[in-house]
């Protein structure tokens, strides 16, 4: 047992406590360090002197930019409570202008002799506001849209009314898909039915000589090359869309057969979504230029060549190959391909198709950011001062107590080792009955003080022992925070994935916590413990202490891609409080939309229960309890009111 009776860091000052002079130089640039904000932020997201999260929506410097904290404080004095999703339009319109500027200044550049045609995937956030958004801000470089759906199809004759735009259908069809696709022709607009799977090919020419409407047909290449990242395997030999080349060769003959090859346009292909390394994306591409050429050779009239998404964010900021991340800019990834298609249709002298793309994550991630305010916080260590024991304590709780007091830099793993010990020895006696639950208690306070105190010393050492690895992580604070990971952020449970969560506000002071955040389903897997950072995958984020009677508020940043709706109803936490948010000229902010979340009765609904018939239970009930003289009618009333003003409320927590 560790007994040195050197100077006693817990008896003196808390080293906690201790005055730090590094806190005292904290500054806004520190934060933006640890957030790494101006490294995933795009130029969209940056620090105030005064401590904010700053939103510049044209990303550019020198353009009016406003404050998130203010923005959040408008909606609560609106009467809005957390949790919301803030949606920055012009955020969009930048990425859009971003991408079609890219491919412009490639094209020319290379003397690329034909041309570049976006396409935004529906399926990457369906919701009306960012469909329509596309469709009118990308009307200027003919922005088209790409379905995988009927109902994403029919959206999409809805709202793409630019002929010179592309309307490309991907997804597995029936004869009704198809039938709309060539209604869609019939309106002028450039739809095109690419072929997924061979079962689709004499639906196609079934169904087009039955209304005699000559399709555009396109077809999907398996491509043999395959990305990495989360979403390696919608590419690769294994892929399930999409057609062999020996399969594609079928589909040649066949349409010759029907008298229909000159309907063949378009190659596409999808080597996956976030391909992190440029090195793929090249090697994909040669490969599918490649099967271009030989359908062009093969007779097949083409003209476009559609790339399919893949273009990745970079939701870390490290500019790597990892999975978060990417080593390519935009301006790269569009050069790249412009030149190696280019490379290899001149080989053989072929005409330069149009090119496509299909990138949805690159156009919306930084689009949206959920903002929600932490309710509490759990630690393990309730105080830095060591508990009292009682003079009747048992040996070993007076054991883990002296073990304490007498840590030192010098012993810390010595007692580390005692206070595990006794700490599992008490537990032991505890479920015989030998000690009570109050000194278990005192105890377990005593071991979470010391575990504290030794990760204090721990951070001034150059050398941390093995068996320290992993003990920030084991002392980490619960931010308990409002939200639902699993309707807001489902990929951080689904998939593991990365996003940026810092503080909107606070950051000119120095942040001393390490956190991990919890969100309020009753489920275990609701909670953020995996963060960004440059060099690895953070299990802690570096938070500020809560001040009394004050909101703190967390941002998650770059979730506007495939997060709103592939949320679920875990726990019927139903969908966030929206608005659309402009910044205008002078830095204010303007909510152009607000969309109210779903209430109880509306997350009810969804899983059939109808809340009429769910309240009037509820009355009867209420009324029978009046009639066995369980309560009063004034306290039914006073009940009954309760009941319905949650019914017809928010689904997250309200202040
Ligand atoms: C066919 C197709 N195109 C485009 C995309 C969009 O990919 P990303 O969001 O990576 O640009 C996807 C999504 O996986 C897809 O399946």
């Amino acid at each position: 047992m560790a007994s040195s009776t050197a100077s006693n860091p817990l008896e003196t000052k808390s080293a906690l406590n201790r005055k730090n002079p590094l806190l005292d130089k904290w500054s806004v640039e520190q934060a933006a360090d640890l957030y790494g904000i101006k490294n995933w932020g795009a130029g969209y997201f940056d620090i105030s002197p005064s401590g904010d999260v700053m939103v510049n929506p044209q990303g550019k410097p020198g353009h009016p930019s406003t404050s998130l904290r203010e923005i959040v404080d408008g909606l609560r004095e609106r009467g809005w409570d957390m949790p919301v999703l803030l949606r920055f339009e012009d955020i969009l319109a930048s990425r859009l202008r971003l991408i079609n500027e890219s491919f412009a200044k490639a094209i020319s550049d290379y003397g690329y002799k034909g041309k570049f045609r976006g396409v935004y995937p529906i399926k990457v956030n369906q919701q009306q506001q960012v469909v329509e958004e596309v469709t009118t801000f990308g009307k200027q470089f003919h922005h088209g849209l790409e379905a995988g759906s009927k109902a994403e199809l029919l959206t999409a004759m809805s709202y793409l009314d630019d002929p010179e735009a592309l309307l490309i259908c991907n997804g597995y069809k029936d004869a009704e898909f198809i039938n709309l696709a060539l209604s869609a022709r019939r309106l002028g607009i450039q739809c095109v039915i690419v072929i997924e799977t061979m079962v689709e090919l004499p639906l196609i020419i079934e169904r087009s000589k039955a209304l005699g409407i000559e399709p555009i047909i396109g077809v999907r290449l398996k491509l043999s090359s395959s990305g990495s990242g989360h979403w390696k395997s919608s590419g690769g030999d294994r892929s399930a869309f999409g057609l062999s080349t020996h399969q594609i060769i079928q589909a040649i003959d066949e349409l010759r057969r029907a008298d229909m090859l000159h309907c063949l346009r378009l190659m596409h292909y999808h080597l996956g979504s976030q391909v992190p390394n440029i090195r793929d994306v090249r090697n994909s591409v040669v490969e599918a230029a490649r099967t271009y050429a030989g359908l062009v050779k093969e007779g097949a009239p083409m003209g476009f060549l559609d790339l399919g998404g893949g273009l990745a964010v970079d939701y870390d900021g490290s500019a790597t190959n990892f999975a978060s991340s990417c080593n390519y800019t935009i301006g790269e990834y569009a050069r790249d391909l412009v030149e190696v298609v280019m490379t290899i249709l001149d080989e053989d002298g072929l005409e330069h198709p149009t090119l496509i793309t299909e990138s949805g994550r690159a156009t919306v991630a930084y689009y949206s950011v959920l903002i929600f305010n932490v309710l509490d916080v759990s630690r393990f260590a309730p105080s830095s001062k060591l508990p009292d024991l009682p003079d009747d304590a048992h040996d070993y709780s007076k054991h883990i107590h002296h073990a304490s007091k007498s840590l030192t830099r010098k012993n810390m793993q010595e007692v580390f080792h005692d206070t595990l010990y006794y700490r599992d020895e008490i537990r032991e006696l505890f479920k015989y009955g030998k000690v009570g639950i109050r000194e278990r208690g005192v105890v377990e306070g005593i071991f979470w003080t010391t575990t504290q105190r030794i990760a204090e010393m721990l951070k001034d050492e150059k050398y941390v022992p093995d068996e320290f690895e992993g003990l920030n992580v084991a002392i980490a604070d619960t931010y308990h925070s409002n939200l639902s990971v699993f309707q807001s952020l489902p990929d951080i449970w689904a998939i593991d994935q990365l996003f940026p969560v810092m503080p909107i506000h606070r950051l000119n002071e120095a942040p001393t916590r390490q956190a991990q955040i919890a969100d309020i389903t009753c489920d275990c897997d609701g909670k953020i413990d995996r963060f960004i950072d440059l060099q690895d995958v953070k299990s802690t984020l570096t938070l500020h202490e809560l001040e009394d009677d004050k909101d703190y508020y967390l941002g998650t940043f770059l979730v506007g891609a495939y997060q709103e709706t592939l949320g679920d109803l875990h726990n019927l936490l139903g969908d966030t409080h929206v608005a659309s948010v402009r910044v205008d000229e002078d830095g204010k902010f303007e909510i152009r939309s607000e969309i109210e979340g779903d209430s109880i009765a509306d997350v009810l609904e969804y899983v059939e229960y109808d809340p009429k018939e769910v309240a009037s239970r509820f009355r009867r009930r209420a009324e029978k309890a009046v009639r066995d003289d369980k309560i009063s009618s004034r306290e039914r009333k006073q009940i009954m009111e309760i009941y319905l003003r949650n019914l017809n409320g928010y689904t997250y927590y309200q202040s």
